[in-house]
């Protein structure tokens, strides 16, 4: 078996503290809203990967399609020796890509805040590929993201549309961090979903098992467990919704009456409206030209763009200028 390592770059009073400033805040403000970061405890994961297979739930499939067409290719455009993935999850389609890179490959390094995600691959496939260095870092991608020695050239992959999960400032600000990690010869492997009809993308959010809502809810079973709080999932319904100006998708938390929630670990009540609602991801969609222009403004320039057949998400190669 080939070694695995796993690293917390987040110490667990880090992360508790992340978690109370961005409650307080994201709670005391209007309208209100909380970063999706925190959808992914163990449970949040488990649900992600349930959501990958529903019917509605397009993006996992159109870009393991692209994966799958497209794995050699990349491998030979970048012939990376260390592939780091940022919001790794379950590694699931990634392994079309190591397999092409390999045997080149030397290190994969997935860096994801959900641990129990990144053991449950890193063990597995540092079982499953022998020769291969795992290095798991559980660590914040938008924060400061430091990473381990590893022979080049890097190919660093952001898989799933998560780019999506940023707003337009932190994308800018998240760019040209990976801009900062990248030397000559190293490249960025981006996963963006792409602008279509509104019932596709609202299905996409609001499928009909309820498995988006019980993610969407989760966050709150994470702040009742972490903070004492006493929010009750039945108080709230699932929202989403297309953003046709913003071009994304926001998932929303509507609560069902005038209720309020108590926060005991931040001495906070936080009174809710009956209908009042707290966005809780937006999930914006794109154009290839929108890419380009984000990728140049962080000093990065799209080499290769694919698509999946039916034209409903893209892959991204971008080496530095
Ligand atoms: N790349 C996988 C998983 C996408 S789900 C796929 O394409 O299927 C988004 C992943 O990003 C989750 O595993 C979540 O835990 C992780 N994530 C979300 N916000 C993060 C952040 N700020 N820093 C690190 N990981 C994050
Ligand atoms: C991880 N991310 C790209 C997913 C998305 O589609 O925005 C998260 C998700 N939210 C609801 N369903 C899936």
């Amino acid at each position: 078996m080939s070694p695995f390592q796993l690293t917390r770059t987040l110490a667990e009073d880090a992360a508790d503290a992340a978690l109370r400033a961005d409650v307080l805040h994201g709670l005391t403000r209007d309208p209100k809203e909380l970063p999706p970061k925190w959808f992914y405890d163990a449970r949040g994961s488990e649900l992600f990967e349930e959501i990958t297979r529903l019917p509605e739930y397009y993006p996992t499939r159109a870009e393991r399609e692209i994966l799958m067409a497209r794995s050699e290719e990349i491998a030979a455009a970048t012939g990376a020796q260390t592939l780091v993935e940022l919001g790794s999850g379950s590694s699931e389609k990634t392994r079309h890509l190591i397999d092409a890179l390999l045997p080149g490959l030397v290190a994969y390094v997935p860096v994801d805040v959900s641990e129990s995600a990144l053991k449950g691959a890193g063990e597995a496939l540092a079982a499953e590929r022998p020769g291969l260095r795992v290095h798991a870092l559980v660590a914040d991608f938008t924060h400061g993201l430091d990473l381990p020695d590893a022979p080049g050239p890097r190919l660093v992959a952001f898989l799933g549309g998560t780019i999506g999960n940023l707003l337009p400032g932190e994308r800018r600000e998240f760019l040209r961090a990976v801009r900062g990690m990248l030397s000559p010869g190293d490249a960025l492997l981006l996963g963006t979903d792409l602008v279509k009809d509104e019932a596709t993308l609202v299905a996409a959010y609001d499928d009909a098992a309820g498995v988006t809502a019980a993610f969407n809810k989760n966050v709150l079973a994470v702040i009742d467990r972490e903070l004492g709080a006493d929010a009750r999932l039945e108080d709230f319904d699932h929202v989403a919704l297309w953003n046709r100006e913003r071009e994304w998708i926001e998932m929303r938390l509507r609560a069902r009456h005038a209720l309020s929630v108590k926060i005991p670990e931040l001495d906070l009540v936080v009174p809710f409206e009956a209908g009042e609602e707290l966005r809780t991801e937006v999930s914006a969609k794109f154009r290839q030209e929108g890419v380009r222009t984000e990728l140049a403004e962080a000093g990065l320039s799209l080499t290769r763009w694919w698509t999946d057949g039916e034209g409903r998400f893209a892959l991204s190669l971008a080496t530095v200028d």
